[in-house]
């Protein structure tokens, strides 16, 4: 193994290596020297990190002076700071404008030429602008982009770009599995660790800018973060992240002004309860004057919410952002909403039909500062699923899609699930609901409905381990969320190659292999555990592991109704739950119908004998048996591709790997075993290849 060499774990993707001799003599007398021009906070940020990571990139000291050399160097400032600069004349004045109009979060990366001077210009619309500039600068001669190709103006397609923590105050993160909580122990606001510094500069690395500290289950305790008892400690959180230009939000018990004051009621049209609000709300303005807004789990898995009261989520959420509304902040109003006591007998419930038949006749009731947060998918995050049909059903409010980038039903960062390509299928998924061209990214980005506070949420997947994610891969997951939310279009490739090149190491082999591995996860993951879009099949409560029948006869609505005839569940119209009406056409016709419906999402929309033949031309069966076959040998394949690297990589991580590699083929095995006896018992049918089924 290579032990000379070493990952900075701390710093991860932004560790920078040196970049070979020959580009470090061409660019050096290029950024060198430094000037930036400002000195709010996060110039002071954006100066130190621009310093550090060129001095690390180019193995040497660039200067920082207060103007540029005869001959250039690297200009850094905002559009206002540019007009003081005598070289900034040559620009065409088109270029500015253009800059100017993109917002505050956009970024210029200029090279300018005169006779006398070659500048190259980070330019910011502001100081987060320079920030990002400074970030997108160097990540892109890290990832081994030529300088003289770096150039134009990049914004974020997204306003919001939020990570969501799962985090309680004890220390522990719901469905967390990278250690303890980064912001809370033992009932404390870790506000002075020196960890958090680490994790806002990772974030706004790749452009995130909106945190949630705490989990969207709002205990006893937790209720209390809206209180004078931990507004100090909240207030520094919130002052290092905003260095970062990241705006701290909470989550927040609907039933607060009850639990904490004991209010007789919780109902949002009680003008007590409304008073309640308003003071609260006005009291973490004083703390925390740029404090984002509340995070809301109401009337789901036992939360409490407006039904209680006769109410509905539009009186909920609008109780919320009125009180936060005249200090900018907003209401992310989630809409994980659904019956989790149904009854498995009554084949019509359908709790993937919930979400859009709770908040769809709720359109154009909600005030501006409410974003409605919907999951990817109509269930819960599962390996595949189709896209919520909630997502751009709604045109006159403000969605967020959120998404899940701790892996709870995906291997639980035990097993390698490289989720990146599953969210550009989201993304670029097309709801036809203004026509061709209406994409979850045009939704998200507020371009289809001209919304501008809509953004997409991840379900944090970092904690206190020593690599952030507990499996070091699944950091891939993390920077690719942050690279997606800024900007869709980036193809998992190029994604991946950035992480791998910034983290691991610019050895083409490396990095063609490790790019492999982590392309081809996400479908092997999907080959052994639940087949053809089924979901769960998980063991109840952890969620890791087969349990084929562990959700089946339970209240919480996640069925496969296999029998000894067939599997999957009728969501048709017609014979089926009608969730298929929720969809715009072509799609409410292609999931309709049997011969159009997608074999990845067959078992999703409809109930089937085993022998009906897939479009791939095997059977269900069939299908199940060869793929979880399939699927350890892929596992394995993994391993052993992984095994061949490893000696270029730092021992300690391609260690770390090793061993989960090594997990997760036993979990495979696991999955295979028992997927395929459950079928060959329930379906009597023989495997067509003569595999020895039974264990
Ligand atoms: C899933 C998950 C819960 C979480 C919930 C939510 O059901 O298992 O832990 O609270 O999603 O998103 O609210």
């Amino acid at each position: 193994m290579g032990e000379e060499l070493t990952v900075n774990a701390d710093e991860a993707w932004l560790a920078r290596k040196p970049l070979p001799q020959a580009l470090v003599d061409a660019y050096y007398p290029r950024m060198n020297p430094i000037v930036v021009a400002g000195a709010s906070e996060r110039m002071t940020v954006a100066k130190q990190e621009l310093q550090e990571g060129l001095n690390r990139l180019l193995g040497r000291s660039v200067a920082v002076e207060t103007s540029l050399s005869p001959c250039g160097g690297l200009w850094v400032g905002t559009l206002a700071d540019l007009k003081d600069e005598s070289w900034a004349r040559s620009l065409p004045q088109e270029q500015v404008d253009d800059l100017e109009s993109r917002g505050q979060e956009a970024y210029a990366i200029w090279q300018v030429e005169s006779q006398t001077v070659r500048v190259l210009a980070i330019v910011g619309g502001s100081d987060r602008g320079v920030l990002y500039g400074v970030f997108g600068l160097l990540r892109q001669l890290a990832s081994g982009d030529d300088l003289d190709a770096i150039g134009g103006v990049e914004a974020p397609t997204n306003a919001m770009r939020m990570i969501d923590h799962w985090d309680n105050m004890d220390g522990s993160v719901e469905r967390g599995y990278a250690g303890q909580s980064l912001f809370f122990r033992d009932g404390q606001v870790l506000s002075a660790s020196p960890r958090l510094q680490s994790y806002a500069r990772l974030l706004a690395s790749v452009g995130l800018n909106a945190i949630a500290i705490n989990n969207v289950n709002v205990h006893r305790e937790e209720s209390y973060l809206i209180t004078e008892r931990y507004l100090t400690d909240l207030a520094r959180v919130a002052s290092l992240f905003r260095s970062y230009g990241i705006r701290l939000f909470l989550s927040v018990n609907f039933a607060a002004p009850m639990e904490l004051d004991g209010l007789k009621t919780a109902d949002p049209l009680d003008p007590e309860v409304i008073a309640w609000w308003q003071k609260t709300t006005d009291m973490i303005y004083r703390y925390i004057p740029d404090f984002g807004g509340f995070v809301v789990k109401a009337d789901s898995e036992f939360r409490p919410g407006p039904f209680t009261y006769g109410r509905d989520h539009a009186d909920g959420a609008n109780l919320l952002a009125r009180a936060l509304f005249p200090h900018g902040g907003i209401v992310i109003w989630r809409c994980f909403v659904y019956d989790c006591q149904t009854d498995w007998r009554d084949r019509k419930l359908d709790r993937a039909r919930a979400a859009y038949d709770h908040f769809v006749p709720l359109d154009g009731r909600f005030d501006s500062g409410v974003v409605l947060q919907i999951k990817n998918g109509p269930m819960d995050f599962q390996v595949r699923e189709p896209v919520s049909p909630l997502l751009g059903a709604m045109p006159r409010t403000a969605q967020m899609l959120e998404l899940q980038i701790t892996q709870e039903y995906t291997g639980q960062q035990r097993d390698l699930c490289y989720l990146v390509p599953q969210w550009k299928e989201v993304l670029d998924f097309d709801t036809y609901a203004q026509g061709p061209g209406s994409s979850i990214a045009q939704v998200t980005s507020g371009r289809l409905f001209d919304q501008d506070q809509s953004g997409i949420a991840g379900v944090a997947n970092a904690g206190n381990d020593y690599y952030w994610t507990g499996h070091p891969l699944a950091q891939a997951n993390w920077y690719g969320f942050g690279r997606l939310a800024w900007d869709p279009s980036l193809t998992s490739e190029r994604i991946t190659r950035e992480w791998i090149r910034q983290t691991l190491s610019d050895d083409e082999t490396v990095v063609s292999t490790v790019s492999g591995i982590l392309l081809d996860s996400w479908k092997i993951y999907e080959d052994y555990t639940a087949p053809l879009g089924v979901g769960w099949m998980v063991n109840p409560g952890h969620h890791y592991g087969p349990n084929v029948d562990g959700y089946e006869y339970s209240k919480w609505g996640t069925y496969h109704f296999a029998d000894h005839l067939g599997i999957g569940v009728d969501r048709t119209q017609g014979t089926g739950t009608g969730y298929v009406t929720q969809y715009h056409e072509p799609h409410r016709s292609r999931y309709q119908d049997l011969t159009t419906c997608p074999d990845d999402v067959l078992l999703f929309f409809h109930h089937v004998p085993y022998q009906h033949r897939l479009h791939s031309g095997t059977t269900v069966i069939q299908h199940i048996y060869d793929r979880h076959f399939a699927g350890v040998k892929e596992v394995r394949d993994l391993e052993a591709r992984w095994r061949r690297i490893a000696p270029a990589l730092p021992q300690e991580f391609a260690e770390a790997v090793g061993e989960r590699f090594r997990w997760q083929i036993k979990n495979a095995e696991e999955w295979r075993d028992v997927v395929n006896t459950y079928f060959y018992r329930k379906s009597g049918i023989a495997d067509d290849k003569g595999r020895f089924i039974v264990p």
